[in-house]
């Protein structure tokens, strides 16, 4: 049940930032001096993924274009002596095989899926949503590896969950289950709905962007209708599926930043360069003085 294959969906428009995603997909927002899509592809890698199959779409150009060689660059760059530098960009592409499909029109990430079909055949393999950086607790595995141990044990489809405030659930997939007697965290689902409205979100378990499904998932999302907001659902296939075999939630503690909302996104790049000792020192020290009224934000 090795799970060696990866789709990464990252065809959606990104219409939330606008104007920057007029002309660079979202999964290229850069944290730092990282595109959010490598730190995907990196956790991919980190958890044992072999080859990944990233569903594009028109104006995503420019992830191919990061994850291929530029002779040019290179080339530059080792002139100017920057040799480390030079080989952390050739670097980019090299720990995973990489293949792109690309999806005509946007019909939703259940569509995304179904177009990885032929690709992934008859094995298992992970989803990892491309505009979704999972931070787990220092010392922890990568937030993948955490899902296919799971997977492991459960040898059923699953979903990494997370709880959410009551007033968040319409913006995700939410989850309902009863948790297995062995651990409280795996619950075996009964239900899973689509962004409902709070009053009918039946837990706050909401779905994190990470899974892990049996290739019977791709039998479930050719029949599955249009649904919430006129598109094909991933949620609604887990639904047919959960009718046929077991599938389970993992709830688990990696935070998450959901990089499709513009307060999370600020939210990470501001802890991730707190965390690095290249920008942390000086970038704490000018929060510090900025929040207690001092002169660094009026220069
Ligand atoms: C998608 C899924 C949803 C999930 C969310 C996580 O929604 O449909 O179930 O909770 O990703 O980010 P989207 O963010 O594409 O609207």
């Amino acid at each position: 049940m090795k799970v060696r294959k990866a789709i990464i969906p990252a065809a959606g428009m990104g219409t939330r930032f606008l104007p920057a995603t007029k002309s660079m997909p979202k999964e290229m927002l850069p944290i730092v001096d990282k595109p959010v899509l490598q730190f995907v592809l990196e956790e991919a890698a980190e958890s044992g993924i072999e080859d990944v199959l990233i569903i594009t779409g028109r104006g995503k150009q420019a992830i191919e274009n990061h994850f291929d060689y530029n002779p040019d660059l290179e080339h530059f760059l080792r002139n100017a002596g920057k040799t480390e530098l030079a080989e952390r960009v050739r670097d980019i592409g090299e720990r995973l095989r990489i293949h792109y499909i690309r999806q005509k029109e946007q019909l939703g990430l259940g569509d995304a899926i179904r177009l990885g079909r032929d690709h992934v055949g008859s094995e298992p393999f992970a989803v990892l949503l491309g505009d979704t950086i999972i931070d787990p607790p220092a010392g922890q595995k990568p937030g993948l590896q955490q899902l296919l141990d799971a997977f492991e044990q459960v040898r059923s489809s699953i979903v990494a969950v997370h709880r959410v405030p009551r007033e968040w659930v319409s913006r995700y997939g939410i989850v309902e289950g009863d948790p297995e007697p062995f651990d409280p965290n795996l619950l075996r689902l009964r239900r899973l709905v689509e962004k409902p409205a709070p009053a009918e979100a039946p837990s706050d378990l909401a779905i994190a962007g990470r899974y892990v499904f049996k290739p019977e998932i791709f039998g479930c999302l050719e029949t599955t209708p249009r649904g919430v907001g006129g598109e094909i659902q991933l949620t609604d296939a887990m639904n047919q599926l959960a009718l046929d075999e077991p599938v389970f939630a993992l709830a688990w503690q990696a935070r998450r930043f959901d990089i499709g909302n513009r307060l999370e996104y600020a939210k990470c790049f501001v802890e991730f360069a707190l965390r690095r000792p290249d920008t942390g020192p000086a970038l704490r020290a000018y929060i510090e003085e900025l929040l207690s009224g001092g002169a660094a934000g009026l220069v």
